[in-house]
């Protein structure tokens, strides 16, 4: 498969699952959603806020929610044309329940990760993910030299390294979420040294970490992209999983390299070992967790989680 025809899938993957309907017991919460709109004209007082008519008409809830009331709205964009966008502050309910997941690449020496400190589940969310994304930088610079150093092309190679500098970004900004959300000092990053790997061992992380566990982790930042209820976390992600996606398709292009270089019997044991993640990543996305994290962060609850781990392994990992 294509690179870009691998992106297309795992976003057509986000968008058909996204109607899904949610399963489970409601919470609802105020929230301000940001609209982008046709461009129209309305009045506006000098603070922008329009009347509460017209926000009726524009405001919707974020997506898999339901819309309960609309308090009022304030245009957030206008050009010659009228008015392009707005927030709404709005009071919705979700129905669901979820569980919290992050991806990344970690290096083949890193050490188990240290307790985090944190009372907001969100912001315990981002601290591990800040942690995961710190020791991507150095998964991919291991897996750029690792590729340099067994002759790889280097496209392949100029690809890990810009990815690591990726990750270098997200790490950022997972820590800066993490301290928003009131998280305590980040658990450092440890990496024990180790031997350089074979193609083989290279085949079975690529295809664990990067076929199977950052491609899921593509997949989810694209949903948090979508369903994210705040608006700085969405736009974050959006960011985040357009980088993501590139993570993936460098994942399977490097799987395309390493097979045309390994024997029948390593072959199968990287098969097998794919096939065994998604086992597993099944099984661990099928349990519940704070509904905060659907409803602010956009994690795909429980049923959606599943769903996607289903479509991927049809897909892309049978
Ligand atoms: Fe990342
Ligand atoms: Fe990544």
């Amino acid at each position: 498969m294509k690179r870009s025809a691998l992106s297309d899938l795992l976003r057509s993957i986000v968008i058909a699952a996204l109607p899904v309907a949610a399963v489970g017991c409601c919470s609802d919460r105020d929230v301000e959603v940001e609209e982008q709109v046709d461009a129209f004209v309305a009045e506006a007082d000098d603070g922008g806020v329009l009347p509460q008519a017209v926000c009726v008409s524009v405001c919707k809830p974020p997506l898999r929610e339901t819309l309960k009331q609309v308090y009022g709205c304030h245009v957030t964009e206008a050009t010659d044309a009228g008015i392009t966008a707005v927030a709404c502050d709005e009071h919705v309910e979700h129905c669901g329940s979820i569980f919290p997941v992050a991806g990344g690449r970690p290096p083949l020496g890193l050490r188990p990760r240290g307790a985090i400190v944190a009372d907001d589940p969100a912001g315990a969310f981002f601290a591990q993910m800040a942690h995961v994304e710190a020791a991507a930088i150095d998964g991919f610079v291991e897996l750029a030299t690792a590729l340099a150093v067994h002759g790889a092309p280097a496209s392949l190679v100029d690809d890990a390294r810009r990815a690591a500098d990726d990750e270098r970004r997200h790490a950022r900004v997972a820590a800066a979420f993490a301290r928003r959300f009131g998280a305590g000092a980040l658990p450092p990053v440890e990496i024990d040294a180790v031997a350089a790997p074979s193609l083989e061992t290279l085949a079975l992380a690529n295809a664990r970490e990067g076929c199977v566990l950052e491609t899921y982790g593509a997949v989810v930042t694209q949903w948090q992209s979508r369903t994210a209820g705040d608006r700085v976390v969405r736009r974050a992600f959006v960011n985040i999983a357009r980088d993501e996606l590139r993570h993936a398709e460098l994942a399977f292009a490097v799987a395309r390299w390493l097979h045309a270089r390994l024997d029948a019997v390593a072959r199968r044991r990287v098969r097998d070992l794919q096939r065994a993640t998604a086992d597993e990543l099944a099984r661990d996305v099928d349990r519940d967790s704070d509904p905060r994290l659907v409803a602010a962060l956009g994690l795909p609850d429980r049923d959606a989680a599943l769903g996607l781990v289903a479509d991927l392994r049809a897909r892309l990992w049978s």
